[in-house]
């Protein structure tokens, strides 16, 4: 019997043709995504940014520039942009670091948040204030001067480039509801200095959303209040606050849906935006479950769906590209669980199940 044979060779081209495609398109789930199935067409059809924490000076390969690029819709500098970094003494600054991300996220068409003018803890302070504050003779009115040469000409030097600014990071306490004590700012400036620097900041770039930016509130209620009734002073006494951002770094606890919606919603209430701003989920969190990768899907999942649940949550910034470029496996709360593996990509740059859960949380959603 004839069956055809001159079509057959052609039905076995097509079909392996169609092999071909579908193998190299599950070699697209790791990390060499064609674009569109990736997180950036997603982060866009949900009209949420989805950002990285990045800089581009520090001996970064090709290959996480490339991912920082294709992967994320906003970028924040991850350290560049701290105070120490851009004034290496009390009157001159250095913008070539930080210039050199934004530089590279305007290549790449992503949105800039500004990370941060003011920030007592870690890398945070310049190391010469204390001395600059130390011999002056009215060290109040000394930090007030170096508060509004730092605003003018750094939140000047980026001006209509930055969409936002994280003004003050973590004004209070990292545990209970007060100011942190250790808070040069407020010790010398009391609570004002927060209106102060909005309204510099405001003044120099009018055009940016102006944030606070708060750590360890999602499981402290008292905290979060203490947060809120802050913000809502600020804004009576009519200072430019647009946002307030929740870090997300979720170390101690895995984040839980319902505590972030009410928080993402208390925060939209005010009638300000908000971010969660440097998110990263632990896999240790999840050495119980019998998929600690397939939790920390879920956990991923679980922050997404809240934010997208409510529209002034305008975007998840990720602290980090990949695994192997995590300050969790250098910070002393969390050496313990070294390495911690908190991203949405592993080590060797392969998306994790976490990332196909956000992108498939982002593609569900219709804003
Ligand atoms: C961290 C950086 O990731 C580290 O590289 C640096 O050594 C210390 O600061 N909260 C913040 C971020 O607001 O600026 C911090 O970034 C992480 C905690």
């Amino acid at each position: 019997m004839k069956l055809l044979p001159s079509k057959i060779p052609q039905i076995s081209i097509v079909s392996l043709f169609l092999v071909l495609a579908a193998c190299s398109d599950s070699n697209n789930n790791n990390g060499d995504r064609s674009e569109a199935t990736g997180l950036t067409d997603a982060a866009r059809q949900a009209e949420l940014a989805v950002g990285v924490a990045f800089d581009v000076n520090v001996n970064v390969s090709i290959e996480r520039k490339t991912l920082a690029s294709r992967e994320f819709t906003s970028v924040t500098p991850e350290n560049s942009m701290k105070w120490g970094s851009l004034a290496p003494t009390s009157d001159s600054f250095d913008f070539r670091n930080a210039d050199q991300l934004v530089d590279f996220a305007i290549a790449n068409g992503q949105r800039l948040r500004g990370h941060t003018l003011f920030w007592h803890r870690l890398n945070g302070l310049p190391p010469w204030l204390a001395e600059e504050l130390n011999k002056a003779s009215d060290p109040a009115a000394r930090l007030q001067e170096l508060m509004v040469n730092h605003t003018a000409t750094v939140v000047g030097h980026y001006a209509g480039q930055l969409a936002q600014w994280d003004v003050i990071n973590e004004p209070l306490a990292l545990v209970g509801g007060g100011f942190d004590p250790d808070n040069t700012f407020h010790q010398l400036l009391g609570e004002e200095y927060l209106d102060f620097a909005l309204l510099q900041a405001h003044a120099a770039d009018p055009s940016a959303e102006l944030f606070i930016n708060e750590t360890f509130i999602e499981f402290q209620p008292e905290k979060f209040d203490a947060l809120i009734a802050l913000a809502q002073r600020l804004l009576d006494r009519g200072a430019p606050l647009h946002g307030l951002g929740i870090q997300g770094h979720f170390f101690f606890r895995a984040p839980d849906k319902a505590i972030l919606l009410d928080q993402l919603q208390r925060i939209a209430a005010l009638g300000i935006k908000v971010e969660i701003t440097e998110l990263d989920i632990p896999l240790a969190l999840f050495s119980g479950t019998p998929d600690p990768l397939a939790a920390q899907a879920l956990a991923y999942a679980d922050v997404f769906n809240a934010c997208l649940a409510v529209s002034l949550c305008s975007g998840i910034t990720l602290w980090g590209t990949d695994d192997a470029h995590t300050w969790l496996d250098g910070f002393s709360f969390t050496a313990a669980t070294v390495p911690n593996r908190p991203l949405l990509f592993d080590e060797e740059l392969q998306a994790k199940p976490a990332y196909d859960s956000v992108v498939n949380a982002l593609i569900a959603i219709d804003r």
